[in-house]
């Protein structure tokens, strides 16, 4: 299979065919995130707050803000068959659609307590991720909140980064500077397997 040469057509084909792959490990990937929602559970009462989840995959980081007491949550993702499969696991009881993190018209400004992207920032080129962050800051009432790589990287991650050629060796040295320049408010609490939860708050 011949990928686009364009950076945003060719991460949107990979993540369509890895979608089943994704899927298929929800369980144990949302295991894994047991950490960081400890994390948030610790700074933020998630108890009725509305949640928006960006590049939400196959639904795992977004189901455990509906576990946690948020009354609304939407997941939304560029790639329609993690759509699909995030609906068959996680609807009716959180909604999804499909979006571009880069421009969310569909969502106005301040329509949820909380917007939050897990893994998806890293992905993404420093100007792609300040026009993300811009949306994320628009659309929340007041919390932001990124699950994302932080430190050493266990093996595996660093495999995938490779294959997908993200931006994460510069996300994780200067991901913190890019909040501050954007947020008033900034905080970071590690997580687990090479990972931080990052708040930001206007
Ligand atoms: C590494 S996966 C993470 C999925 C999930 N959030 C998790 O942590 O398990 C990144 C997700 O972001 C989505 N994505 C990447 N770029 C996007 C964009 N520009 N707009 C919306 N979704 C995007 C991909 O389709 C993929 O589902």
């Amino acid at each position: 299979m011949i990928f686009s040469k364009d950076p945003h057509k060719r991460a949107k084909s990979i993540f369509n065919l890895i979608a089943p792959i994704y899927s298929a490990l929800d369980a144990y990937v949302k295991k894994g995130f047991g950490k960081a929602m400890n994390n948030i559970r610790e700074e933020i009462d998630l108890k009725g707050k509305s949640v928006l989840d960006i590049g939400t995959g196959p639904g795992a980081w977004a189901a455990l803000y509906k576990e946690n007491g948020a009354s609304k949550v939407h997941g939304v993702d560029f790639a329609q068959k993690m759509v699909k499969t995030a609906s068959k696991r996680y609807a009716p009881g959180i909604t999804f659609s499909t979006g571009d993190a880069e421009n969310l018209t569909e969502f106005e400004d301040e329509s949820f307590d909380i917007v939050t992207a897990s893994f998806l920032l890293h992905g993404v080129t420093e100007d792609k991720r300040k026009l993300m962050l811009n949306e994320m800051k628009r659309i929340s009432k007041q919390h932001v909140i990124i699950n994302d790589y932080f430190g050493k990287t266990p093996a595996v991650a660093r495999f995938l980064e490779y294959l997908e050629k993200s931006d994460y060796h510069h996300f994780k040295e200067n991901f913190c500077n890019e909040l501050n320049n954007q947020f008033p408010n900034v905080k970071k609490e590690k997580a687990s397997f090479g990972t931080s939860v990052y708040f930001a708050s206007k």
